[in-house]
């Protein structure tokens, strides 16, 4: 590849990070099944690798990656694993069934990161030894990933603040050992679009490397650049892009997928690329990952926000109305959003109701089709119009697959008198024991009285980290979502629940909180992540990563 910028169209490789880098954003776990939906989903959109998750890092992921390779074609199949030898083989054992497979190895390369994380002498007492060290662990993990597949990631983390001939060093030394991919992440999202894509080309100058090998971007948005960044390097030569359903990931998130390949489309006289992605799954994708992982999208977000395609000005309006290519640079038929916004009423049958709900990308299990039926008939009985924004409500409310219920609530009554403390009394069911418990609390309003009393009947150690409330829908009879998020052990966990009465939503959300608490807490229990969703510890085992 010539050093400087393009001038044949050819073909960037998508990589998805929704599953594994994306779960990774505060209070986004999900479920094995949710992941195995979404990941049938890309496969359906067109990208040409999923990294399905980090096998070391918990059974779910595990058992997640494994699913994902069984049951998904089409897509690489792609297994995170830190440069050491249970992190390689663990990802090689749960993609063993993946048609296509890909090992993803990485280590910090930074002096940040070293001087951090490597500051264990064992490592080395400088930061030249401690090069020579991560340098080593680099090349024998990529040796131990090529004896299960010949496709090898290798990512340099932290790239963007590596020393660039350190950079240089080490992809020469995991292509020799077998790296096809190398990717280089900007971890932390500090780099600008100029600095990014400098980085691109001194590697691809002073490596030398062939057009086999294929050079990878992956960005952080921490500063609202992981897009620009992303596209800054593909003009220079990079040939596969990281990137994230929505934007989810860690802190600011990733760079988003869907912007990335409408960009790569809409201005392909600038990029001269293109991706294999079917556009008009966007929008139900983008749908799935924000039910599936509780982060709803903005509505202003960029090509699949509810107000992506909507022009509300009059003079923009008007000028629509005459041309579209006034106001718009690409059609919402592109991305799948069809604009239909059809009102449900008490009338329409299942089949109009899971239909709309398949064209929302919302799956429900046969098993829970009843109990969404009867809430999409009970809500109908009690509001004008069923809107989209309805549907997702209800829907989301189903039991979240193998997260369950442990918990359930029998009973609940909530009391606020003039001059008197709010008092709440609940029954809480455990589902496991059958032990039905009643418990009361006092507090300093309804909510805090009712979690109070949550709280005594469930008796699970926790913080309350936030209580949010809006209204969803339109009119007086608008349900009311509440979305809470509680801490323990370290790890968030999300609820969230609509009703028309925002006291039973706010139980409801707190206790699908506490649910998700109890149900993947023994996964949490023996790993931790920290910034970047990069492991930082690992029980009885110190490798600095
Ligand atoms: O941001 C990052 O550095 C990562 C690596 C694991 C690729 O997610
Ligand atoms: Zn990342």
């Amino acid at each position: 590849m010539p050093n400087g910028e393009l001038k044949t169209l050819d073909r960037v490789i998508i990589f998805d990070t929704t599953l594994r880098d994306g779960e990774q954003a505060p209070g986004a776990s999900m479920t094995v099944s949710d992941k195995v939906h979404i990941a049938r989903q890309l496969a359906l959109l067109g990208v040409d690798v999923i990294e399905a998750g980090f096998p070391i890092s918990s059974p779910g992921q595990r058992e997640a990656v494994a699913r994902i390779s069984d049951e998904v074609s089409g897509p690489t199949i792609c297994g995170l694993a830190r440069a050491v030898q249970g992190d390689v083989e663990a990802a090689g054992l749960a993609l063993e069934s993946a048609d296509r497979k890909r090992i993803h190895t990485f280590i910090a390369t930074s002096d940040i990161h070293l001087a951090a994380k490597f500051d264990s002498p064992k490592y080395g007492n400088t930061i030249a030894e401690k090069r020579n060290t991560v340098l080593r662990m680099a090349v024998d993990a990529v040796a131990l990933a090529k004896t299960f597949t010949h496709d090898v990631e290798f990512s340099a983390e932290d790239a963007g603040r590596t020393d660039p001939a350190f950079l240089t060093e080490i992809f020469r030394a995991v292509v020799e050992a077998g790296a096809t991919t190398i990717n280089i992440p900007d971890t932390t999202g500090y780099t600008t679009p100029a600095e990014y894509a400098a980085i691109f080309k001194t590697v691809r100058r002073d490596c030398g490397f062939g057009p086999e090998i294929v050079l990878s971007t992956h960005c952080h948005d921490d500063l609202g650049l992981a897009v620009a960044n992303s596209l800054a390097a593909v003009r220079v030569g990079a040939r596969q892009v990281e990137c994230t359903i929505n934007g989810l990931g860690e802190r600011a998130g990733n760079a988003a997928l869907e912007e990335i390949v409408m960009a790569l489309r809409v201005r392909s006289d600038v990029y001269g690329v293109a991706t294999g992605i079917d556009a008009k799954h966007l929008t139900k994708t983008s749908r799935m990952v924000a039910l599936a992982s509780g982060h709803d999208v903005p509505a202003c977000k960029a090509i699949v926000g509810a107000n992506a395609f909507s022009h509300e000005a009059g003079i923009h309006q008007d000028g629509v109305l005459k041309s579209r290519a006034t106001y718009e640079i690409m059609r919402a038929e592109d991305v799948g959003n069809d604009g239909e916004s059809i009102r449900l009423g008490r009338h329409s049958g299942r089949h109009g109701l899971f239909g709309r709900l398949n064209r929302l990308g919302i799956h429900v299990e046969e098993s829970d089709r009843d109990r969404v039926y009867r809430e999409f008939v009970a809500l109908a009985d009690r509001k004008k119009e069923i809107f989209d924004e309805d549907l997702r409500v209800i829907a989301r409310q189903a039991p979240t697959g193998d997260a369950g219920q442990r918990y359930t609530l029998e009973q609940i009554h909530v009391a606020v008198d003039t001059g008197a403390e709010p008092r709440a009394s609940v029954v809480v069911k455990n589902t496991r024991s059958g032990l039905e418990t009643l418990f009361e609390a006092t507090g300093d309003g309804p909510i805090d009285a009712l979690y109070g009393a949550i709280d005594g009947a469930v008796g699970e150690n926790h913080d309350l980290l936030s209580y949010d409330i809006r209204s969803v829908t339109h009119g007086a009879d608008a349900l009311g979502e509440v979305t809470v998020n509680i801490g323990a052990g370290g790890k968030r966990y999300a609820g969230a629940a609509t009703n028309t009465d925002v006291i039973l939503a706010s139980a409801s959300a707190y206790l699908e909180a506490l649910n998700k608490l109890v149900v993947y807490r023994t996964d949490v229990e023996s790993v931790e992540f920290v910034a970047n969703g990069i492991m930082q510890s690992f029980t009885g085992e110190d490798i600095g990563a």
